[in-house]
């Protein structure tokens, strides 16, 4: 009997290779470059599986053109390049990959929150530039991170690893979510829940962990920096679009706020260039779930996603499972 055929958008990594080979007649797109819309479009077309990237946007248009898919599965724990209805009216299983990179996407937001606060990336340039004369008193002077306010937008996963790091820094934690935790979280985490506003004007370093949706998108923009201190960073590691980038240009400018580090854009892989321009912006690409352990495992999870629909289960991390089964 022949396997069902299955898109991978990319080779992956051997451990979920070895998965897909398994259970599928897998067809890899494997050009350095993404593939393109077209081709993603044309190869979809008799496939039983997807597997796809976070650029890769499953919509009703590339569900209206492959009759037989059965499951999309994203190598991504944010799942804002599918549309979830669509792929329920069509009948198609929606997949991600959440747990698996929280440490490591709080470790790297954490990452910023030194880089920007203690102008690592400055200090990096001058270092290289052979200008620096030695130490003295009054070089790059940053702010301190232990015993400073932390806010967290998004109290997640993610979020809640980022309040479980602020403890070694001694840190205040305030916290906004569209759900309170449970008391029991809170205390664990020493986390206070607080209004927005009031998150943003007591917060010295506020980090973004939202999914994008279409209430968070500009979540973060000129009424938001009018109320946070002057002296504030805000780190986003979630997506790009929840900061709206050419108000934090001028926030910066008008010197709102102190600083952003940034690893997630509004239109990437483009970035503002009035950001580009400025030292107290920190930009990382994208790579906040960019290790060797972290995005191996996610693409086994996808990988584990799509095998388990074609065996007729249902697949660990489906979005839509519920509603399918419904129907
Ligand atoms: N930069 C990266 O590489 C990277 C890596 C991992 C995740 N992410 C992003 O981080 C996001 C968070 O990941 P997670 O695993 O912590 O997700 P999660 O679902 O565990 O947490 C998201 C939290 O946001 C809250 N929320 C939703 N809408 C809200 C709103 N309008 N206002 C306030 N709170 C709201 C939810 O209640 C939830 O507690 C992902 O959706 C993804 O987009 C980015």
């Amino acid at each position: 009997m022949s396997k069902p055929k299955a898109l991978i958008t990319r080779p992956l990594f051997p451990a979920a290779r070895a998965i897909l080979d398994q259970h599928f007649e897998a067809e890899y797109w494997t050009p350095q470059e993404r593939i393109p819309r077209s081709e993603l479009l044309k190869r979809v077309a008799d496939k039983d599986a997807l597997v796809c990237l976070l650029t890769e946007k499953v919509d009703e248009e590339l569900l209206a053109l492959a009759p037989k898919l059965r499951v999309a599965a994203t190598v991504s724990v944010g799942y804002d390049n599918i549309d979830v209805p669509a792929c329920t009216r069509h009948k198609v299983v929606a997949a991600h990959t959440p747990g698996v990179l929280d440490e490591t996407t709080a470790d790297f937001a954490w990452t910023l929150l030194m880089a920007v606060a203690r102008r690592l990336i400055e200090g990096d340039a001058w270092m290289r530039s052979g200008t620096w004369p030695g130490w003295d008193l009054d070089q790059l002077l940053g702010g301190d991170v232990w015993g400073k306010t932390l806010g967290l937008i998004g109290f997640g996963r993610i979020g809640r690893g980022m309040a479980r790091r602020a403890q070694g820094f001694q840190m205040r934690v305030l916290y906004h979510d569209a759900v309170r935790a449970p008391a029991e979280v809170e205390r664990e985490l020493r986390s206070e829940f607080a209004d927005f506003d009031r998150l943003l004007r007591e917060s010295d370093f506020i980090s973004l962990h939202v999914p994008l949706l279409p209430e968070t998108r500009h979540l973060i923009s000129t009424p938001a920096f009018e109320k946070m201190k002057r002296t504030a960073h805000i780190i986003n590691t979630s997506r790009g679009p929840v900061v709206d980038e050419a108000a934090l240009a001028a926030a910066l400018e008008q010197r709102k706020i102190a600083g952003a580090a940034l690893d997630v854009y509004e239109h990437e892989p483009k970035v503002n260039m009035a950001l580009i321009a400025r030292k107290d912006v920190v930009l990382a690409p994208h790579i906040a779930s960019a290790t060797i352990e972290t995005r191996t495992k996610m693409a086994v999870m996808a990988a584990t996603n799509a095998a388990a629909v074609v065996e007729g289960r249902r697949p660990p991390n489906a979005l839509n499972a519920d509603a399918i089964e419904k129907e």
